[in-house]
Formats: C-alpha cells, structure tokens, sequence
C-alpha cells in the first residue's frame, strides 16, 4: 500500500517574543554579499525594515529595499517590479544571495514570485499550480507581521490582474529558508488585520484536519491550532499590545501553516481566493464567512471521530456527528461576530451575478485539490449563496 506523507516546512523557524535577535546567528555562516528586502512602505514607517537594516549592516551584506508592494493582494506586477532590481540575464541573477521579506503574507507571497522567477527565469505566471517550479528559488527568510502563515509555506497566492484570478503557486522549491515569528512585529498590525487574519488561522486548521491529505502529524498540528486561536484570538483583537496573546496566535499560525503545508486546504479557500480575485478585500475576511458553510457541506465526508475531537478541543459537549457539526459551525459564526468579520458576502460588495464565473475559476483552484468532498458547479454556487 502505498501512502506517502513526506513533511515540508522552514530549515529553521524562530519563534517568540526576541526572536529576531537570535537572526545574526542564523546568517553568520552564509558568507553573504548582498540581499534584497521585499516590504512596503508602512513597514518602514513603524521601523521594522530599520531594525532589520542594522543587523544586515553589522554583518556587512550590501542590501537594497524593494518597497513596491503596494496592497494585501500580491499581484503580478509588483513581482515584475521586484524582479526590476536584477539583471536580466539569468546567470547574473545570483549577486543577490538572498530574499528577506518583512510584512504579512502579501510581501511573503511577492518575495516567493521573485525569488522563483529570478533563478528559474520566465514569468510567474507560468508557475500556476503545483511543482512546476523546478530550480530552488533564491533562499528567502521570511520576518513576519501578521498570522498568514506565508513564511512557513511552499504556497504564493499572486493575482494575474489581466484575468481577475488568483494563481496558486505551490512548490517545496519557494519554502522559506528561515521564518521569523517576533510579537514586538505584530503589536502594530492594524484591528481589521489582526481579525482577519486571525480566522484564516482557523481556516488553515480546520482545512488541513478534514482535508484528504491528513496525517496524524497535521492532525495534531491543527487541532493544536485551533485550540489557540479560541483561547487567543479575540484578546489579541481587543488589544493589539497584548505580547502573550500576540505570541499564542503567532503560535497558532505557523502550528496552522505547517499543517496546510503538508496536508492542503479545501474549499473554503479555493472560493476565497477567487473572491479576492475579483474584489480585493482582505482574504481572512472572505474565509471568516465561508468557513461554517463550507464545513457543513464537508460534514458528510468527515469521520465521526474527527468531528468529535474537534467538538472537544473546542470545548463542545456533543454526543453524535450531527450535533458536534452544527455546535461547531455555530461557534465558528459567533467568534466572526466577535471580531467584526462582516456577516455576509454581501456586506463585503459580493455580486451574485459573478457567481457562475467565480464558482468555475474555484474548481480550477489547487486548493480545493485535498477538499474531502468533491462538489460541482452547483454546489460552489450554493456556497456563495448559502454565505450571502
Ligand atoms: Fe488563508
């Protein structure tokens, strides 16, 4: 019987309140000359880029900073932009030996794309979908803002503009070398982000544990996820400054990241990315409303006794499948309401006339790949009208 669940995460991953001190240490050995900075511009502003200018400084690498990403949907020109600091034969593309990328996941997913293109050449384009990157991408560290979960992962959500799409991207070749989970970077990311990306954490967990692809490693990955993300998600809403909680859901992420990494998403994100595609709003909301609905249509597909130890990790009392699906359903709902998600697709500028277009790029998307119930066209539109 073959069954392989091979594991794919960071080479070193530092996490916690000072981690980014222990940075230094990690790149002594590299002998590097010169580095590129991936970031925008309110990263300069709060000083993050700054702090990570000294210690390139104190180790004499040469850097420059591409501050070119302009908004949370990494689209393909700001990756054409970034790729505007090489030279445009392939050879010369190495004087840069590294990536560093400090932000949220928009800024992990554009230092992905050029760290791809600039040493396996073309567009990024023609990356779309899994593995078809096949040279090692430029090493990339990955100094993290939000709860994305981007530097632990070999997934780069880039939007082709031209066809309102978002490419997923997904090789172990563009896996950050080294991530970096500091709290002091997250206190000044903003309420809506915080709750947005917080319950794409939950999205993450909940995905990868009923996903096809599930192995008892991400199963205890996410099921550690999302006992967090209960436990922390709304202090770290109600107080940004709060570093224990910053620190727990920081925790939550990569645990969520690592899982999804290996055991993929589902469909909540194949019909939340495409929504992206087509309105550019942030993604953690799309999958805070998405979420319940595409878990009750999964509920079929879920075995009793991994719906019963979600019920339990999240502190339900449940004494069949049916009633721990819908008490489970019932509290995804009402942490959303407690960290103002918006409450409907509609709310958020949703057309149901773009569903029909929507719902077919979705089933296109790899994320719905390891989703554990396969569903039609129908079935993707009944989602975005059931979240409505
Ligand atoms: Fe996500």
């Amino acid at each position: 019987m073959e069954n392989t669940h091979n594991f794919f995460m960071p080479k070193t991953n530092l996490i916690g309140v000072g981690s980014i001190k222990d940075l230094p240490n990690e790149l002594l050995s590299w002998k590097l000359s010169k580095a590129l900075i991936v970031t925008d511009k309110n990263m300069i502003s709060f000083g993050w880029v700054e702090q990570v200018e000294k210690i390139l400084k104190n180790l004499f690498i040469f850097y420059d900073i591409f501050d070119g990403v302009l908004h949370s949907n990494p689209t393909v020109s700001f990756v054409e932009d970034g790729l505007a600091y090489f030279p445009q034969e392939l050879e010369l593309r190495r004087e840069y030996g590294l990536i560093i990328s400090i932000g949220g996941g928009t800024n992990h997913d554009c230092a992905k794309g050029i760290a791809a293109v600039a040493a396996n050449g073309g567009s990024i384009i023609d990356y779309e979908g899994y593995n078809k990157i096949t040279k090692p991408a430029i090493p990339h560290i990955a100094i993290n803002t939000s709860y994305s979960a981007s530097e632990v992962t070999m997934f780069a959500i880039i939007k082709d503009e031209s066809r309102k799409v978002k490419m997923s991207i997904a090789s172990p070749n563009i896996t950050p070398f080294i991530s970096v989970n500091d709290p002091m970077f997250a206190v000044t990311m903003p309420e809506r982000v915080t709750a947005a990306s917080g319950i794409d954490v939950l999205g993450h967990a909940i995905e990868s544990y009923v996903s096809t692809e599930a192995s008892p490693i991400s199963d205890s990955l996410a099921l550690g996820a999302v006992k967090l993300v209960f436990d922390y998600l709304k202090r770290t809403y109600e107080n940004g400054h709060d570093l224990e909680a910053r620190e727990q859901m920081m925790f939550a992420s990569v645990m969520a990241g690592m899982a999804f990494n290996n055991a993929g998403l589902g469909y909540s994100h194949a019909l939340g990315h495409q929504l992206g595609g087509f309105y550019n709003q942030l993604h953690g909301d799309y999958e805070g409303i998405l979420l319940p609905y595409v878990f009750e249509f999964n509920s079929p597909a879920v075995p009793e006794h991994k719906m019963l130890k979600l019920a339990a990790v999240m502190g339900v009392k449940a004494n069949s499948k049916p009633e721990a699906m819908e008490k489970i359903a019932d509290l995804f709902k009402k942490l959303a309401a407690d960290i103002d998600i918006p409450d409907g697709l509609k709310k958020m500028g949703v057309q149901e006339s773009d569903f029909d277009t929507l719902a077919q790029n979705a089933l296109k998307d790899i994320a719905g790949l390891t989703n554990p119930r396969k569903g039609t066209l129908e079935d993707m539109i009944n989602i975005y009208k059931a979240a409505m």
